[in-house]
């Protein structure tokens, strides 16, 4: 197996980042600093990453994770705020999230020692439905609506169309739930600014065929055989 492939099944980074960690000098096989992409490694050799070994898990597990809110999702932060590694110090080994949640959105997140999985589904062009509960300020206008569902203009080009359902209007806020198949950075938030509408409570509550259902705040469960190969069905041929 090539080199930068071991050590994302091992957990330590992604591919593209286990990459520059060799072209780094950073990482020896059985004793000897490997700089040359491409190389091969097998079952019983001593891979170090800066000294310290590194090696498969036991079993490949991924968990469905209820992310609270001002949690942020990442193993460590410069801030010192709560993360989602403080929810998974039990285990052993290095489990990691996939794909990413904002600090204020809580919700259904997974985290995984399975870099396999953790490579197809945070591929770019990786697209799987997925569903949050929004509350916006204001009453959504049904041209606004029909902008989102269409597709609309960002930054970083169209999105693709958004399925939407109203399930409350209020006062001053409108309660509702949105399907989005990319997964760009604060893509939601970003297309309700987009048509005049600033986000006030994020939730994502299912992702493909994956439910956030009887969780709560802070909770895990792992992943079922049946959703795993539901999430990896849906990678596509440039993943
Ligand atoms: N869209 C957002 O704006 N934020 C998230 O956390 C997820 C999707």
């Amino acid at each position: 197996m090539r080199l930068q492939k071991y050590m994302a099944m091992c957990g330590v980074a992604s591919r593209r980042h286990s990459e520059e960690l060799i072209t780094q000098g950073r990482v020896t096989v059985d004793g000897r600093t490997i700089r040359e992409m491409g190389s091969q490694v097998e079952a019983g050799q001593d891979v170090r990453v800066d000294g310290v070994p590194i090696r498969l898990p036991d079993a490949w597990m991924t968990y469905v994770f209820y992310k609270p809110q001002a949690v942020v999702t990442t193993m460590q932060d410069p801030q010192g705020r709560p993360t989602v590694a403080d929810y998974f110090r039990d285990l052993p080994g290095r489990f990691y999230p996939v794909g990413r949640l904002d600090y204020d959105t809580e919700g259904l997140l997974l985290v995984t020692n399975d870099g396999d999985l953790a490579q197809v589904v945070a591929h770019p062009r990786y697209v799987m439905e997925k569903t949050y509960l929004t509350v916006i300020r204001g009453i959504l206008r049904p041209e606004d609506r029909r902008a989102l569902e269409r597709g609309i203009m960002l930054e970083d080009g169209m999105t693709a169309p958004a399925a939407l359902k109203i399930l409350e209007r209020r006062r001053e806020t409108t309660l509702l739930e949105i399907t989005i198949h990319e997964g760009r950075n604060r893509q939601v938030r970003r297309m309700f600014d987009a048509v005049g509408y600033s986000v006030q409570y994020l939730l994502r509550n299912r992702l493909g065929p994956i439910s956030l259902n009887g969780l709560q705040p802070g909770e895990r469960r792992l992943i079922t055989d049946a959703e795993r190969n539901e999430l990896l069905k849906a990678r596509t041929s440039h993943c």
